[in-house]
């Protein structure tokens, strides 16, 4: 056999199945699955309205391109828009949080004419060219410069240098209401208001990237609400479909289109749409950012009952949580799965959870009785 393109290490599980919150190995060994895809399982592995959904839409249709109009792609467009803050009207539909990352991009150079975009240190925001140039770790750039000119970063949660890194070229802010790889930190909701005025009073576009936070993950469908805040634009994707590939790009009528410019050949397919406005709906009619906050409540009460010389700071929005130690997280990540808890880093010192937002009381009980464990 030829050798795998490997871009990641994987652990030594094979995963056949899932439900709900559950993952099986090839060996039948059960897991409950704190990854959920990097925060795609939102509404449950396998979940039987997104099944029942892609089911019914792969014997209608399955690819439609954008040169022809789809009803189920302009459900979805005009669901999106109803969901999110107010003053986002359009959409771009496209297939995974990088692409939409790479739209808001574009759409901020050909809507302001200026090319400069400031992002925040730990920010992530994909693996293409231009998310890459935007996100802040040199770790992930090492290796594919030169990327696109015209990029800065300035401390997180801090106005003041902000305000300072801003000049007669900045197109816009990009950042994550919760940075997810950058370690589950969040931004304070006086900040995030104050980003959105300076970006107001200065003619720049605010670009949030909610690929993983939005959604219902952090207590509300899009994390910006905490805030009150209303970017220009909002990356979406992750969550959005029940985990089949779908991103977006919502707009204000601000955002200039770059019509004919730019496109994808999948965005938006019938099948995709099918899965996100089935994914959507589940989350509206079960509550699923209710039940975020909840189980992430019920998380830290349990975790927060006991004190470990590892841990330096327990972290939360919702049902996103991280748990920063003073060591390396990978042997305990290795320890918890053992344990039959699938969990993951977000940088070398900090385990992150992000589990399905229908897992049950119970198994959230498991869980850190599993953390618990591998910390004691
Ligand atoms: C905040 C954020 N933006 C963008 C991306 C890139 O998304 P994708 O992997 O779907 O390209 C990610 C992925 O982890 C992310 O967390």
């Amino acid at each position: 056999m030829k050798d795998r393109f490997t871009v990641v290490a994987p652990r030594a599980v094979t995963i056949v199945k899932g439900k709900n919150a559950l993952l099986w190995d090839t060996d039948g060994n059960e897991y409950i699955d704190c990854i959920a895809g990097h925060g795609v399982a939102n509404v449950g592995h396998c979940n039987e309205a997104v099944v029942a959904a892609i089911t019914k839409q792969a014997n209608e249709l399955i690819t439609c391109p954008y040169v022809l109009e789809n009803d189920v792609r302009m459900q979805l467009e005009k669901k999106l828009a109803a969901i999110t803050p107010s003053n986002l009207t359009k959409t771009f539909l496209c297939n995974s949080g990088a692409e939409a990352v790479e739209a808001a991009l574009k759409c901020a150079r050909f809507t302001t004419g200026k090319t400069d975009v400031i992002g925040t240190v730990r920010g992530f925001h994909g693996r293409t060219m231009g998310s890459l140039s935007a996100t802040h770790k040199p770790f992930y750039k090492e290796g594919f410069e030169p990327l696109v000119p015209g990029f800065s970063w300035v401390p997180y949660n801090n106005l003041e240098k902000l305000e300072a890194a801003i000049t007669e070229e900045t197109a816009a802010v990009i950042l994550e209401p919760v940075q997810g790889e950058g370690g589950v930190r969040v931004a304070d909701d006086a900040y995030l208001q104050g980003v959105q005025k300076l970006c107001n009073e200065n003619g720049i576009l605010l670009i949030l990237d909610e690929v993983q936070a939005g959604f219902c993950r952090t207590g509300k469908m899009f994390a910006c609400e905490h805030a009150g805040v209303q970017p220009d634009m909002l990356c979406l994707a992750k969550a959005i479909a029940g985990g089949v590939p779908l991103g977006a790009l919502v707009c204000s009528d601000a955002i200039k289109p770059p019509i004919a410019k730019h496109g994808t050949t999948f965005g938006g397919n019938p099948l995709a749409a099918a899965a996100g406005l089935a994914a959507i709906q589940y989350m509206e009619a079960h509550n699923l950012a209710v039940a975020a906050e909840e189980r992430g409540a019920l998380f830290e009460k349990l975790f927060t009952q006991q004190t470990f010389s590892q841990v330096r700071e327990f972290r939360r929005k919702g049902l996103m949580i991280g748990i920063e130690l003073r060591e390396k997280v990978k042997p305990y990540l290795d320890a918890l799965q053992t344990e039959g808890v699938l969990a993951l880093p977000a940088g070398p010192t900090v385990m992150r959870f992000l589990p399905p937002l229908t897992i049950s009381k119970e198994e959230i009980e498991r869980v850190v009785a599993a953390v618990v464990k591998v910390l004691s």
